[in-house]
Formats: C-alpha cells, structure tokens, sequence
C-alpha cells in the first residue's frame, strides 16, 4: 500500500496568511501570520494592504512550516492551495507561490475551494463527521447550511441574504469599540454579561435562509437611543451585557436553523465550522442540541476553526491520489464552486 501523503497547504484568501504540513492525518506544522493588526484602524480588511502583506510574509511562513515539520521540498508529495473564494489579490499570491513552488519541486498542484477547506476541518485528525452530514459554515465572509450527501458533494440548503455571521460580529465589536476581528472579543465579555439585558431580534425563515444586517441595525438603533451625553458611560456599564445580548441572538438563530435542517435532511451528524464556530456560547448550544436531538456534533479544535492551512490540505488529502492536479495556468475562482 502506498504511503500516505506528505502535503503542503497554502492558504491566502483573506487576511491570514497561513502555510501547513499534513503527513497522512498528522499535522505537523501549521502556522498561521494574521494581519489583524494591520487592519485594525480600518474596521475591517482592506484589500490592497492584505495582497501586499501576503506578498511580504509567504515565503517566510512556508519556509517557518517546513522548519517545523523538519522536512525539505523535495520530502513533499504534493502542494494544496485555495484557489477561492476570497480577495482576487490576495488569492492570486498564494496560487502564484503554490505554482512556483510545485513546479520547483516537481510535484503535483493541488487548487482548493476555501469554503471546502472549512467544511473539512472537522475532519483534520482524520475522525470527521461520516456522510451524509450537515455542515454549517459560519465564517467573516459566509454562513452557509450545506448538506453534504457523500464525500465532495454539497448541497447548499440555506445561506445568508446580507451579512455572514462573522461580519455581524465584527460590526457589533466596532460600535462597542472593541478592536477588528470583533468576534473573539465580543465572545470574552459575553461570558461576564446578562444575555437577557436586552432581547434583540431574531431572524428566521422558513427556507432556512439567514439574515444578520437587521441584528446588526438594532444594535445600532439600540446605542442611538441613548441620549450623547450618557451613551459612552452606557457602553462602559453595560459593554459586556450587550456583546451577551447580541451573541445570544446569533447563537439562537444559528442553533435553530441546525435543528430544522437536520430534522428536514434527516442527518444524524452535524459539523460547524467556520471562525464563528470558536464562539464559546455557539459551541455550547450545539452541543446542547446534539445532545437534546440525538445529533452526533463535530466541531474543530480552536486552532482550525479561524483560516488556516491544514484544512486545505485536508481536503487535498482527501482526494489523493485520485485527484487530477492544476495546470500552472489556473487563476483565482471567485464563485462557490
Ligand atoms: O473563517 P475565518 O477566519 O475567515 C473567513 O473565512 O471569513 O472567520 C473570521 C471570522 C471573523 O468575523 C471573526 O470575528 C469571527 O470569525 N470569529 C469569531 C470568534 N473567533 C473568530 N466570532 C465569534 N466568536 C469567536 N470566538
Ligand atoms: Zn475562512
């Protein structure tokens, strides 16, 4: 039986620039150089400086994950890259890396749908939900219900009609004045804070369709109806009980579009993945509704939920050695498929 493979992935779709070692189902290197601080004064990412900072750090955030793994590129089987979706700058210099850099080692290249990526690290120690599953996919960019029904096929059954789940996060962190990605920071003081200070809105449609721009508005309504003078102490006060508030909302929406899906898809197996699914509320209520409904629930360890590169490599995994490798002419490949 062959040996299984040693791959590298690269990952650049966004603002995390992101190299890893995948040795079989072991991950023996997985590094990730976040941006985060340069777009913090912006409120969110802002294109250009993300394709000019991946430039800057791919080649030593690979060299970084070979170090780790103690191996050289000629010990490597194949390189796996995201090929989109994501920012077309940003995408185009990590494929334009993978490119150079598996024909330098004479090794097949392997392009990998992002959102593919995420559905997959569940599966990263290789003990991954069985199909059929449902996966929800709660990042900064989507937030997507996908039924998928065997390995590679994915039915998209409900997805947002404005904002992901992760935006609405960040945007609720700004107003509170807590620093880009919000979603981390909102998560710490929601724990401190009374969930039901205030009881925002729920969306919820029967096609298990989301929408987030309306929580989002109310939050902002909601700081407005403060009188000026009083809103920073306000803010001050009750910082965490609103970040509390507002997670609950998302938490509730997000737990009961999963419990229709499942009941509608007849699943027994449920992933969430996705920077949101790191939120400590979400991941509690999941498991609570796993455990009420008889669902087996699979969510990633901490480290693989934001963007990285060992699920893309997990997904090249996954497809080898069947999978017909990229031409050096591929280019970035913005739609879902
Ligand atoms: O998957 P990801 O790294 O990038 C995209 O593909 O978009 O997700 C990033 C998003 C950000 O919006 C960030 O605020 C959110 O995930 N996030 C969280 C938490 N950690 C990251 N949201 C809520 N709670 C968290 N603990
Ligand atoms: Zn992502």
């Amino acid at each position: 039986m062959a040996s299984p493979p040693v791959l590298l992935g690269i990952e650049t779709s966004c603002d995390d620039t992101a190299a890893a070692v995948l040795d079989g189902t072991t991950v023996r290197a997985n590094v990730v150089s976040s941006q985060h601080e340069v777009h913090a004064d912006y409120g969110g990412v802002v294109p250009e400086l993300a394709s000019r900072n991946h430039e800057r750090h791919i080649g030593p955030v690979v060299q970084r994950a070979l170090d780790e793994a103690n191996l050289v590129p000629s010990d490597l089987d194949g390189v796996a890259v995201t090929y989109g979706p994501g920012l077309p700058g940003a995408l185009l210099v990590g494929l334009s890396f993978a490119k150079a850099f598996a024909y330098a080692c004479g090794c097949p290249l392997l392009g990998v749908n992002h959102l593919e990526g995420h559905a997959y690290s569940a599966h990263i120690d290789g003990h991954g939900p069985p199909e059929p599953y449902l996966c929800l996919i709660v990042s900064g960019g989507h937030t997507q219900l996908v039924h998928v029904k065997r390995p590679g096929t994915y039915t998209v059954i409900g997805q947002t009609r404005d904002d992901a789940a992760g935006e609405a996060f960040d945007k609720v962190a700004q107003m509170l004045s807590l620093g880009y990605p919000g979603g981390p920071a909102v998560d710490r003081l929601a724990q401190q804070g009374d969930a039901a200070f205030h009881d925002f809105p729920r969306s919820s449609f029967e096609d298990l369709s989301f929408s987030f721009s309306g929580l989002k508005t109310s939050v902002l309504y909601f700081l407005r109806d403060v009188p000026d003078q009083e809103r920073d102490d306000f803010i001050a006060t009750h910082r965490a009980d609103l970040c509390a508030s507002f997670q609950q909302a998302v938490v509730d929406v997000l737990v009961d579009a999963v419990h229709r899906a499942a009941r509608a898809t007849d699943v027994e197996h449920v992933a969430v993945v996705g920077g949101v699914s790191a939120n400590s509320g979400l991941r509690t209520a999941i498991q609570t509704l796993g455990a009420d409904e008889g669902l087996h629930i699979h969510l990633p360890d901490h480290a693989f939920c934001t963007d990285n590169a060992a699920m893309i490599a997990t997904v090249a995994r996954q497809r080898w050695p069947a999978a017909s490798p990229e031409t050096l002419d591929i280019n970035p490949r913005l739609a879902l498929a």
